[in-house]
């Protein structure tokens, strides 16, 4: 078999780029560990920022989420038994979110890539990329894997890395060649789903002594609410009554009040972590995603910047194909980057602000408080949160 880009990993960003190169004739195939199915059963985020909302048009994948999503121009900061708005379109000049979940992202790309007859394979094994690097320029990568027992090879002019955090892709570069960042917080999020009216029109993020809670949503019948647990907790422990209970306890007192409980559709425990990788690519690869970098949840960033790395990318392969512009190549990783630096840190800093970390650091506590009246009663501290949480601007190859 032979194609132009071997993607590996059929998550958003692998089925973004996919789905964004075969529109401009690109041909790619797409190599994917799980079945379809268990893909879509993973429930993940559900902010998108304006940048990715365009590039999904710009993939044609927009009808359903222009029908169900959910334009959000503000969102809420809850502390001290209050919640302050945050104007995110007053504050950035017209600027919002969009409230789609990642689930359905996934399902409408795949959709369009069979629509288009793209060739996506499934449940494939032991996905090894070889000759990334060769001291030919002219030699290609290529890529074995096992399919229902056999072994095949996909020869290919490029490797597109999306297949996540725990992806063969990152650990196919040599150890010496890359440097890894990372900070482990010390809690995870237990998260939950249920077919319940959101308690408020916009998103609330609220910090509480007994530790971060978000009120989000997935539609109007449709919620999905997070709180702060130990590490080491387990879903078991959590009874849909227990969860509801420590969400209102941590939500100031009226939200709690308005609040509807109802049986959950889902839990699930996900530890926070900050990583990057530098460089994102080596040779012919290039990481793309959670592959490259992970994002604590508390900004909504890890599915955004995983669209910013697959719109780089996918104009850098249109360049070079199209254009010639192999030039252009060792420009990727810089530019990619750029701005996934930024949003590390506006993750990392609406993480710290907003968490419980331990039990005696009461002058960390008091920091918090200061931190969060500070930004929220001035008009500039608004609007760093705003111009953060919309996204910042893409970066350009040249
Ligand atoms: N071979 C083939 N596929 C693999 C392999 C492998 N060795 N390892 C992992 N995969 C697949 C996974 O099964 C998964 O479907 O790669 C895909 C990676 O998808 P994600 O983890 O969703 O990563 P990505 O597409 O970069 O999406 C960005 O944003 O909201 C965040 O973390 C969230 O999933 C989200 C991410
Ligand atoms: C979600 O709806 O799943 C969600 C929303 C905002 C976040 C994280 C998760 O910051």
């Amino acid at each position: 078999m032979k194609t132009q880009v071997a993607i590996i990993g059929a998550g958003p960003s692998g089925l973004l780029l996919g789905q964004l190169l075969q529109r401009q004739g690109i041909d790619n195939v797409i190599l994917e560990r799980k079945s379809g199915e268990y893909v879509l059963s993973r429930i993940r985020a559900g902010v998108l920022e304006q940048g990715m909302v365009d590039l999904l048009r710009e993939a044609g994948v927009d009808e359903r989420m222009d029908v169900e999503g959910l334009p959000h121009d503000g969102v809420e900061l809850a502390f001290d038994n209050r919640r302050v708005r945050v104007d995110l379109a007053g504050l950035t000049g017209g600027k919002s979110v969009m409230v789609y979940g990642q689930t359905e992202v996934t399902r409408d790309l795949m959709a369009a890539r069979e629509a288009v007859g793209g060739i996506t394979l499934y449940e494939v094994d032991n996905v090894q990329p070889h000759d990334l690097e060769t001291d030919s320029p002219d030699a290609k990568p290529y890529i074995t894997f096992e399919k229902d027992g056999e072994t095949h090879r996909l020869d290919c002019d490029y490797v597109a890395g999306c297949d996540g955090f725990h992806g063969v892709s990152r650990r196919s570069i040599p150890e010496g060649r890359i440097k890894e960042f990372e900070r482990v917080y010390p809690f995870g999020w237990l998260g939950m789903l249920s077919d319940t009216p959101p308690v408020a029109d916009e998103l609330i993020y609220a910090r509480h002594e007994r530790g971060f809670a978000l009120c989000s949503m997935r539609s109007a019948q449709r919620s999905r609410y997070y709180i702060q647990v130990a590490l080491d907790e387990k879903v078991e422990g959590w009874s849909d009554e227990r969860f509801w209970d420590e969400l209102k306890r941590r939500l100031p007192e009226e939200t709690a009040q308005a609040l509807v409980t109802g049986p959950s559709i889902e839990k699930s425990i996900a530890p926070l972590r900050s990583f990057v990788v530098e460089p994102m690519q080596y040779g012919r690869l290039f990481l793309v995603g959670d592959a490259a970098h992970i994002v604590p949840p508390t900004g909504a960033k890890g599915l955004n910047l995983a669209a910013s790395d697959v719109n780089t990318l996918y104009r850098l392969m249109v360049k070079v194909f199209k254009e010639g512009r192999t030039d252009l190549i060792p420009r990727y990783s810089d530019t990619c980057l750029k701005r996934i630096w930024k949003a590390e840190r506006f993750s990392w800093w609406m993480t710290s602000m907003l968490h419980k970390f331990s039990d005696e650091d009461d002058f960390n506590s008091r920091m918090q408080q200061a931190e969060l009246d500070y930004v929220t009663s001035s008009e500039a501290g608004l609007t760093t949160i705003a111009e953060n949480y919309v996204g910042l601007p893409y970066e350009s190859l040249e």
